[in-house]
């Protein structure tokens, strides 16, 4: 949807074809940080408004460990803070613009086909309200998820997979519970990793590591508060806001990218191409950027007639995906309890963390990384 609306500012149109309902889309609780281009990218897309006035601008983030907080300042660091706003708002604002530019989008659409996207005539087609139907396109953007037809479609001798799957997931909850702190809080914890962090200044949204296979019906929401009071529990007394839960999830932790973005008249992006763990709130802001790399490769071939960017994109995409990957991997690597590590491990874990507050090179490292790594969007 942001692609469409970046195309539609400047003249280039698109259908949209969405497997889930308006309403289901606009309520799934996903992820909430915005890197600063990525808040950029949104106004210039025209859909920023609301994120500006509701939207939560912090300027820092906490790192606890060894029972103390730590905080890492992210605009000293860099200039530059992130914006916490859900990524369902952002999904809400979007789907807005969409109806009021009165450009298609299709909702519940089944039983999606791509075809013949090794040429210059590739079509998509597809049921929609119990017909079927043919689109005829120049491009065909899969913007439609891990699970997607899109990757989907591709032989598996085209695509090279880079994976690694981690021993744990994260416990998720949204609850009516102001947030006992005004940053986000990163809790390195024996018992394992927590996240506290939120939507607005009545809404916590918390994490707890847990098993890969956790059982929901095991975690009464007693038992989610008392552990993550346990996670959060600090040397000077910081007490956790506690308040009924609205929602409960479990979230599987991976990091995967499948190269290269695009085939023929087919491009991937966000993640059709790529999967973050989310310890660095990446993920959403990595399918921004390769949007954004795409609208201008589309423009360049439209107002330009000019391919090279087309032809570059899954390159200049994929350099910046690994760089976030890598970021994304060393903060799950930093912050969780892995199994497999010993009495050593726990030491040098813990030694990294401490070397993290203690110098500003190593501080400003993170800070870098989690405000967003430049586009790079003319680096040849
Ligand atoms: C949130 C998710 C993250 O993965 C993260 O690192 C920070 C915040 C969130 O959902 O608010």
């Amino acid at each position: 949807m942001l692609l469409a609306q970046l195309l539609h500012r400047i003249g280039i149109d698109s259908v949209i074809l969405e497997a889930k309902s308006r309403q289901y889309i606009e309520h799934r609780v996903r992820a909430g940080v915005l890197e600063h281009q990525s808040v950029d990218i949104l106004n210039e897309a025209g859909v920023g408004a609301r994120m500006m006035r509701e939207g939560l601008v912090h300027d820092g983030v906490i790192l606890q460990f060894a029972g103390e907080a730590h905080r890492i300042d992210l605009s000293s660091l860099t200039g530059h803070g992130v914006m916490i706003y859900g990524q369902q708002e952002v999904v809400k604002d979007l789907v807005a613009a969409r109806i009021q530019s009165g450009r298609p989008i299709h909702f519940e659409v089944e039983a999606v086909s791509l075809h013949d996207f090794d040429t210059d005539a590739p079509y998509v087609t597809y049921r929609s309200n119990r017909s079927d139907q043919r689109l005829d396109c120049d491009f065909i953007a899969g913007c439609d998820g891990f699970h997607g037809v899109c990757r989907a479609s591709l032989p598996a001798t085209r695509i090279e997979l880079f994976e690694r799957v981690y021993p744990f997931a994260w416990l998720g909850i949204l609850a009516d519970a102001e947030p006992a702190s005004d940053e986000l809080i990163y809790s390195n914890h024996e018992r394992g990793f927590a996240l506290l962090s939120m939507r607005s200044a009545s809404v916590g949204r918390l994490y707890l590591q847990c098993k890969p296979n956790e059982n929901l019906d095991e975690w009464s929401d007693d038992r989610v508060w008392e552990e993550l009071a346990r996670r959060f529990a600090r040397k000077d007394g910081f007490k956790l806001a506690v308040g009924p839960i609205i929602q409960k999830s479990v979230a599987p932790m991976r990091s995967f990218v499948a190269e290269p973005m695009r085939h023929g008249r087919l491009f991937l992006t966000g993640d059709a191409a790529h999967i973050v763990p989310p310890t660095g709130a990446k993920g959403m802001n990595l399918a921004v950027a390769d949007v954004k790399v795409l609208s201008l490769a589309l423009r360049a071939h439209y107002h330009e007639s000019r391919d090279d960017r087309l032809a570059s994109f899954s390159a200049t995409c994929l350099r910046r995906v690994w760089k976030v990957q890598r970021f994304s991997w060393w903060m799950t690597s930093l912050l969780h309890q892995f199994e497999s590590d010993n009495a050593f491990d726990r030491r040098r874990q813990i030694a990294e963390l401490d070397y993290l507050v203690s110098s500003e090179a190593a501080a400003r490292t993170l800070a870098e990384n989690y405000i967003g790594l430049p586009l790079e969007l003319d680096r040849p």
